[in-house]
Order: structure tokens, then C-alpha cells, then sequence
């Protein structure tokens, strides 16, 4: 079925929009805010936390960015309002860093001002390399003010390594690591798979001996068993780690045993009208999905 799966994903960025919709189903909580409530206090009741995205990446003008501000302070009031273990997930190209920075740091110091009111933390994803910089700059000038706040490292950059260090330096840090979805040119990143697994778990290692708190955002088996056994190795804590997960991708098992063994685990939940991009990444990422819509196609057409 591998190959059949591998013709499929070839097929991928030529699919009809609707086929898409089917793959965004597994992936996002949903359309409004309210069937995204739904589905966090589910899986808070199920023992997990979550991060909440509202989806959406390179706004087309700066003033479009109004749109998905208001929209992160009303997700902001409705965790409070309705209890959520939820923090929220940002990607600063929807808040116009792409367009004008100064406008688009007003626009994530709003966000920051009010989460900061109703203390839920804010984690900065991690976009293409041009914006790495940038990034990085906004969470130490957030930092300044704000300390419920994290940011993102990809393992398959060469400068990770670096830019933990630099950050560790200056105090109390709060990172996610990951090990990078977007294309990226070999001088600057890795692109062998055990290479990047292998730096992902050096990074992990780095900020856990360096008492920085750490999200281990992977679906990779093997890399969550390392990852777990360093932290017994080490005896630490509880409050300096916790493994991250993307809604939909299938490693609900694995997750449940990390929950009952007594780990921190919180899923990532993007929800919102901009489904196709966020659908079309994670489709790209697993040929095997492509098998999935296949078969949810073919159950439609026979019903
Ligand atoms: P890998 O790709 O090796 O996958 C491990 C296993 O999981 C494989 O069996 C694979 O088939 C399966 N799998 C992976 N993705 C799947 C999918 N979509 N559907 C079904 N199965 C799948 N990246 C980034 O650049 N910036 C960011 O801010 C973030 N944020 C982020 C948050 C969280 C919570 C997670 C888990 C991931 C991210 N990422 C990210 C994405 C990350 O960089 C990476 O691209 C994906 O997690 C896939 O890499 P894995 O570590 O899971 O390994």
C-alpha cells in the first residue's frame, strides 16, 4: 500500500479543495470558536492540555491583521470565561511581521497585554528561516514585560544550538522544540532525517541541563522513548518539560500512556476558516493521509 500512498501525496497539491476538507476534519477542532471549545474541553476532561492556534499565515496587507487580532482576544476571553486548560499559539506573519514589524509587534502587544490580564500563556510559533531573527527579537522584547510567554526552535536548523545558548543565558526560558516544517536551503539547515532526530534530542538535553522549560513536539516514537529517558535519568521535574502533540496525527495511544504515566502532555489545536494551508502542510508531511482521503472519498461516492 506504501507506493499506492506515495502516488497519492504526489497527487496532493492538485487536490479539489473538498478533498482537502476531508483531511482538515482529523486536524482541526473546527471552523468557529465555539465547536473549538467543544472539542479543548474534551480533551482537557481526557487529562490533556492544550495550545490554541487560530489558523491563518502571510496576511496579504497589514491591515488584515485587524481580523485575527480580535479574534485572539476573544479566544483569550473565552478560555477564561469557560475554564480551559488552554494556552494560545501565534504565528507573527498573521499579525503583519511580514508587512510593517513596528505595527505588527502593536498588534502581538495587545495580545500580550490582555493574556498577561488573564495570565494564559503565549507561545510564539516558529515560521521560515527569513523570520527567524524577528522572532526571536519579539519573544526577548515580550520577555521584558511578560513572562508567561515561549517561543520555538527547529531542530533542523544549524544555529538552534546557538540561539538556545544565547537565550539561556539571560534566565528563565520557555521553549518548544520541534524539528521545522518549512523548505529550507542546505547551507543553513540539516536535511538527514537521524541528523535532525539527533539534534532535536541534544536540544532537548540543553535546555533541560540548563533549567529551561521545554516542549518535546514530536510524533516520532523513538524520539519521545529518548527524550523520556533522559528526563528519568536525570530525575527531572515535572514543571521543566512537557511533550506536545498535533490534534489529529495518530499517536493518541502513545499520548494517553505518557498522560497515565504521569508526564504533562498538551495538544496543539488550530481551528478557524483558514483551514487549507494547515491541511495541505500536514497532508505533504504523511503520504499515508493521502491513502486516508482516498478511502474517505471512494466511502462517499458508495454510500
Ligand atoms: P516525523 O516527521 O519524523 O514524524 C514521526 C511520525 O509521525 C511518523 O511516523 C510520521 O508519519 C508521523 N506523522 C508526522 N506528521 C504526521 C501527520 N501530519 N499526520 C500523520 N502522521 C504524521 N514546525 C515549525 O516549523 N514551527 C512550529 O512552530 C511548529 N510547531 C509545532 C507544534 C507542535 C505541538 C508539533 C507537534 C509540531 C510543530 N511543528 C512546528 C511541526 C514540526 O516541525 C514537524 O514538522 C512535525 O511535527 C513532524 O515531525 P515529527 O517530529 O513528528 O517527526
Amino acid at each position: 500500500m506504501k507506493w499506492f500512498n506515495n502516488i497519492l501525496s504526489k497527487m496532493v497539491p492538485h487536490m479539489p479543495r473538498f478533498a482537502v476538507g476531508i483531511v482538515a476534519k482529523k486536524y482541526i477542532a473546527g471552523v468557529t470558536l465555539d465547536e473549538t471549545v467543544v472539542a479543548i474541553k474534551k480533551l482537557n476532561e481526557d487529562g490533556f492540555l492544550t495550545t490554541t492556534d487560530i489558523l491563518g499565515e502571510n496576511i496579504p496587507d497589514i491591515e488584515a491583521s485587524q481580523k485575527p487580532v480580535n479574534a485572539y482576544l476573544e479566544l483569550l476571553d473565552t478560555i477564561k470565561e469557560c475554564n480551559l486548560n488552554s494556552g494560545i499559539s501565534v504565528k507573527l506573519s498573521q499579525l503583519g511581521l511580514t508587512h510593517d514589524i513596528e505595527m505588527a509587534w502593536d498588534n502581538f502587544q495587545k495580545i500580550i497585554n490582555k493574556a498577561k490580564n488573564l495570565n494564559i500563556f503565549v507561545r510564539i510559533d516558529m515560521e521560515d528561516s527569513p523570520w527567524t531573527d524577528h522572532t526571536l527579537g519579539f519573544y526577548r522584547r515580550a520577555r521584558t514585560e511578560y513572562q508567561n510567554i515561549g517561543t520555538v526552535i527547529q531542530a533542523y536548523l544549524f544555529r538552534s544550538n546557538i540561539d538556545i545558548k544565547e537565550m539561556i543565558m539571560d534566565g528563565k526560558t520557555n521553549l518548544r522544540i520541534c524539528k521545522g516544517i518549512y523548505k529550507e536551503p542546505k547551507d543553513i539547515s540539516m536535511h538527514d532525517r537521524s541528523e535532525i532526530s539527533n539534534n532535536f534530542f541534544n536540544l532537548v538535553k540543553l535546555c533541560l541541563d540548563n533549567h529551561a522549560f521545554v516542549g518535546i513536539a514530536t510524533h516520532d516514537l523513538e524520539l519521545i522513548e529518548r527524550c523520556k529517558i533522559y528526563i528519568y535519568e536525570q530525575n527531572i521535574t515535572k514543571d521543566k518539560y512537557e511533550f506536545q502533540a498535533l490534534l489529529g496525527v495518530p499517536v493518541r495511544n502513545t499520548l494517553k500512556r505518557l498522560v497515565s504515566e504521569g508526564h504533562q502532555v498538551r495538544y496543539y489545536v488550530p481551528f478557524g476558516e483558514d483551514w487549507y494551508a494547515y491541511s495541505m502542510r500536514r497532508l505533504k508531511e504523511n503520504p499515508d493521509i493521502a491513502g486516508y482521503v482516498f478511502k474517505d472519498l471512494f466511502n462517499i461516492f458508495h454510500k
